[in-house]
């Protein structure tokens, strides 16, 4: 199956009260660490690559891995998204590069400036079958090194959301609800909420749209002891609870982003075998735990909170 766009994916995730996990990839262990989950599990996936990614990986290195992976993950509906577009030129450039699914994230500017950003993408992608998620609201946490503090964080507003979609022509929409960005949401002993009362208003004012949830890792506190443990400094937090995605992954919500968890497990294999066994110095021996992490963690998510598996 070639890379595909989210249309059928959603539909099918709406229809099927789960949600299709996002996750983001920036090297070769972790696109296939994520792949070989969701091949195993046969659920759809999407892939998802920053600004920042590409810069690191390079945008050629990058795609090429994505279509590897296509071609041994024959069997699964495999999405290439760019995460957190910044801007209409960064956008075409992914469309032009095969991207199948582009993210515009101009929810930093006054709401009619987001819509006409927006309409622009998506006048540009649709052209090209390429799909558009779009935001509004402000998610609280760290992206692309822009930290947003909680206090200048805000809600999506529900009654905005109609015009926002009519206007624009997206076919999807990252909404806040109180998750945040990064590895240090919320102060350990505290209680995170998501606001399904707001998520419940825009469901109702879209029917049959999907939402995007952002922010959505859960910071596996095994992994953070064990970073911890094998010569790391994490401060203590902890992420968003796992029965909240499991509940919103059952209703409007069709795609689900987590990266930080990733990260979290990448570095927990890397530092096990650099701390246990200090004269190793091949890569391929810290790399390979650090992919098997990536696996189970998407596995774990597949299984137990996205519901995707054997949606594929
Ligand atoms: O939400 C942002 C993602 O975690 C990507 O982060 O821009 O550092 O690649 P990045
Ligand atoms: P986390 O930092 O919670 O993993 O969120 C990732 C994300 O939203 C990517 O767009
Ligand atoms: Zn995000």
């Amino acid at each position: 199956m070639a890379l595909v766009n989210t249309i059928e994916m959603f539909k099918k995730a709406y229809e099927g009260g789960y949600a299709v996990g996002a996750f983001n990839v920036n090297n070769m262990e972790i696109v296939q660490g994520i792949t070989e989950a969701a091949a195993e599990l046969n659920s759809p996936i999407i892939l998802q690559a920053s600004k920042g990614a590409r810069n690191y990986a390079n945008p050629t290195y990058l795609r090429k891995m994505v279509e590897a992976a296509v071609i041994e993950c024959p069997n699964i509906p495999i999405a290439l998204h760019l995460d957190h577009g910044p801007d209409f030129e960064t956008c075409v450039s992914c469309i032009d590069n095969g991207f199948t699914s582009v993210m515009i994230d101009a929810s930093s500017l006054p709401f009619e400036e987001n819509i006409e950003t927006t309409r622009r993408v998506v006048e540009y992608a649709h052209k090209y079958g390429v799909t558009v998620e779009a935001e509004l609201g402000a998610l609280a946490g760290v992206e692309d090194d822009v930290v947003v503090s909680a206090e200048n964080s805000c809600y999506t507003r529900p009654e905005e959301v109609e015009e926002f979609v009519n206007s624009t022509g997206c076919d999807s929409l990252a909404i806040a609800i109180g998750t945040s960005h990064g590895a240090f949401k919320f102060k350990p002993g505290t209680n995170p909420q998501l606001r399904f009362d707001i998520l419940d208003e825009v469901s109702k004012r879209l029917p049959n749209f999907p939402i995007v949830l952002h922010g959505a890792s859960s910071v596996p506190q095994e992994y953070v002891r064990i970073i911890n443990e094998k010569g790391g400094n994490l401060a203590d937090a902890i992420g968003i609870p796992e029965d909240m995605l499991r509940q919103a992954a059952r209703s409007a919500v069709c795609k689900i982003n987590i990266d930080s968890d990733l990260r979290l497990a990448f570095t927990a294999g890397v530092r096990s075998v650099m701390a246990d066994t200090p004269s190793k110095f091949d890569p391929r021996e810290y790399l390979k735990p650090a992919r098997a992490n990536i696996k189970d963690v998407v596995t774990h998510k597949i299984k137990d909170v996205l519901g995707s598996e054997g949606k594929a």
